[in-house]
């Protein structure tokens, strides 16, 4: 019996049903994980549904196309992970014959997998004793013993990875791990924590001085700066034009039409010198851009504003460059976008396509 043996039966006891938690494939405890970083339980399920029964192995997932890889992803966001998570796959199939390891010290080897995959997927799939530090633990920790170090700290990092390891319960990690997260998920909230319904209660320093709105400590975030983007929507009738977004920027390999990026938001006309420099029109003097629609998007440090232009214009007004790519309306749902060219288009073609 230890100050934990609680935390252990409230888990036994309430633990959500999830799919991740019936195996011990280190693949899908991967997959999960992956999805779940930067996304909430709701929302990542369904997708974890359609990623574990498309690709039942990972040879699956080293050899779908990008194209339907990103597409399944679509909606997620932070979309590098499903860049990383299928070169990862690729390198398991050419390095590892295709077997997924399960150990932390081959998981912390692999590009895109850093301590918290390594130690979540060798604790589940394999019950090997490292500690898993999430945002839940961050704040169950920080709670139950006051820790005033910010957690976004390089100290604070090491300061809370080695208390997480001081306590784990090295017989059963796996179930002491999945327990921590699920405390901070369902009782230790960030907003009103359920004190009464804790199983650490007796313990928790937080609790005791009534001091749980001040846990965890963070220090101050960057500002977030503003960018202002101009999508330019070719419509033939037919056709409009896309580009794969590159770069290690935001929203890495998803498609979007021309982009023009200003210093401030546009509200009436394009300058004419940013629309010659996409090198998409053989002469712009005689066609109208229009500006349709308009809307914000904050992701971490950047707020975004869009403004979607749209041209009417006939094939041969298009020059025959090849980095953009003649995509027909009737098809456009193939690829994989960004959730602010997603608007658009459910706009666009309730109220405007042809
Ligand atoms: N969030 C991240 N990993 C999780 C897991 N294995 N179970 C529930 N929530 C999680």
């Amino acid at each position: 019996m230890t100050a934990f043996t609680p935390l252990y039966k409230w888990y036994n006891k309430h633990k959500r049903d999830l799919p991740w938690r019936h195996t011990n494939d280190p693949y899908l405890i991967w997959l999960s994980e992956v999805i779940l970083q930067q996304t909430r339980v709701e929302q990542g399920l369904p997708y974890y549904l359609e990623f574990s029964q498309t690709f039942t192995t990972i040879s699956q997932l080293a050899k779908a196309p990008e194209k339907k890889v990103m597409k399944m992803w679509q909606g997620l966001g932070y979309y590098s992970r499903a860049t990383n998570m299928r070169h990862t796959a690729k390198l398991i199939l050419s390095h590892y014959q295709g077997k997924f390891p399960s150990d932390y010290n081959s998981l912390i080897q692999l590009k895109g997998i850093g301590p918290y995959t390594a130690a979540a997927v060798s604790s589940f799939a394999a019950n090997e004793a490292h500690a898993v530090v999430d945002g839940n633990v961050y704040r169950v920790l920080s709670r139950l013993f006051e820790i005033e170090e910010p957690i976004n700290s390089q100290q604070g990092k090491k300061l809370f990875s080695e208390i997480a390891t001081d306590i784990l319960d090295k017989t059963n990690p796996a179930l002491h791990n999945q327990a921590m997260m699920e405390l901070g998920a369902m009782i230790c909230k960030p907003q009103k924590p359920d004190c009464l319904e804790c199983p650490l209660n007796l313990h928790c320093r937080a609790c005791k001085s009534g001091r749980q709105s001040q846990f965890p400590v963070k220090m101050q975030k960057k500002k977030s700066i503003s960018r202002f983007l101009n999508f330019i929507v070719v419509d033939t009738g037919k056709l409009t034009l896309l580009q794969k977004r590159s770069g290690k920027g935001i929203w890495q390999n998803l498609y979007e039409p021309p982009c023009i990026e200003t210093k401030e938001i546009i509200s009436n006309r394009l300058p004419q010198e940013s629309i010659e420099s996409l090198d998409v029109f053989r002469n712009i003097n005689n066609l109208l851009f229009k500006r349709i629609f308009e809307c914000k998007h904050q992701l971490t440090h950047q707020n975004i504003h869009a403004v979607f232009w749209v041209v009417h214009c006939k094939t041969s007004d298009i020059k025959d460059k090849n980095h953009y790519i003649k995509a027909s309306w009737q098809n456009i749902n193939q690829f994989a976008v960004h959730r602010l060219f997603d608007k658009f288009l459910k706009y666009y073609t309730l109220h405007h396509a042809s």
